[in-house]
């Protein structure tokens, strides 16, 4: 399994299982199946409500020894209503309890917004706390004292621009080992890459297909599908592989770490297999042309109705 160096030199698995919208169920089976084809990193999230089940798919591939919890990578997220500082550790404890584990190996901020403690969806402006009121800084201070309580190995960032980056690094002194953001052909981000690399920091892509199961509420109407795109088509064929599979490959040879979501098996199966796929130079080169600076999460759920958010301020 491919590793990547994080800034103190720990090995991080490039290639994981994502969770995001896995069915609780699904998921304990998923996590399961994926653990014994090979996988060493799970990818989890509060917010996925699935964390108890993903939890139980770790430790049944532990209880079975196809895993020994020391040779996974399980990375979570504090959600968005925990960003007090007083509240990150016991966000953490709580995720922990879910998944019945005593430590997470990484631990990440999901999105640079805020909203009041318990609210999971904010809807209405009171609902949400602006950055004023709940500085990144001031979450990430609590963040990066997280190691030390041995609850967590690494601290990450996710969803974070550049230039959120370097405030929080200026504030603290601390830089996140990981900034987990939406990558793919489509959404290639050279310079927030460029801007990590610099600092050191590894990016985790998401939505690496496209996230085609996204519920249609969160889809825009001509969105354009990035396993139908011709271009990786074209490469699919001639490298006699998957859609998926070069997605997958184009991922890992950007230097990327990418978690492509499935409850599949024989699709959890063939993401691990992408793994060994390798593309040409003319394959980068076309690929590399498709960038569109398209979204697929676009963010807009944080800006809309009475939200202090906007597009600009998310993204930069
Ligand atoms: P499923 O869970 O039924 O396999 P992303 O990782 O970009 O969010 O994409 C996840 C979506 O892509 C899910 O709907 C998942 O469905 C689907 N998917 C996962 N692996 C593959 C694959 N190899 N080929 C096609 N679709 C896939």
């Amino acid at each position: 399994m491919k590793t990547l160096a994080l800034h103190d030199g720990t090995a991080f698995p490039a290639f994981g299982l994502g969770t995001w919208l896995s069915e609780p169920d699904a998921v304990r089976k998923a996590v399961r199946v994926a653990i014994e084809a090979g996988y060493r990193h799970i990818d989890a999230a509060y917010i996925y409500f699935n964390e108890e089940e993903v939890g139980r798919g770790i430790a049944e591939a532990i209880a079975a020894g196809d895993v020994a919890r020391e040779d996974l990578w399980v990375t979570t997220k504090l959600w968005n209503d925990a960003h007090a500082p007083d509240d990150v550790q016991p966000a953490l404890e709580r995720s922990l309890g879910l998944l019945g584990l005593d430590y997470v190996d990484l631990y990440l901020v999901h999105w640079p917004v805020a909203h009041q403690p318990g609210v999971m969806r904010p809807v209405k402006r009171e609902e949400y706390a602006t950055l004023q009121e709940r500085p990144l800084a001031a979450t990430w201070e609590a963040m990066a004292a997280l190691p030390d309580t041995g609850l967590a190995r690494q601290v990450g960032v996710s969803n974070f621009s550049a230039s959120q980056i370097g405030t929080i690094v200026d504030a603290v002194g601390v830089t996140p080992a990981v900034n987990q953001v939406e990558l793919h052909p489509y959404l290639q981000q050279d310079a927030l890459l460029a801007a990590m690399k610099e600092r050191g920091i590894v990016a985790t892509a998401y939505a690496p297909l496209g996230s085609s199961g996204r519920p249609a509420g969160m889809k825009r109407k001509d969105e354009t599908s990035l396993l139908g795109d011709p271009v990786v088509g074209a490469i699919a064929q001639a490298r006699e592989c998957s859609p998926a599979a070069v997605l997958i490959a184009w991922a890992l040879a950007r230097g990327t770490a990418v978690i492509p979501k499935s409850t599949n098996p024989d699709r959890i199966a063939a993401n691990l297999a992408a793994t060994e796929v390798v593309l040409q130079a003319d394959d980068m080169h076309a690929l590399a042309e498709l960038d569109a600076g398209a979204r697929y999460v676009d963010g807009t759920f944080w800006c809309v109705g009475q939200s202090p958010y906007t597009l600009e301020g998310l993204w930069g």
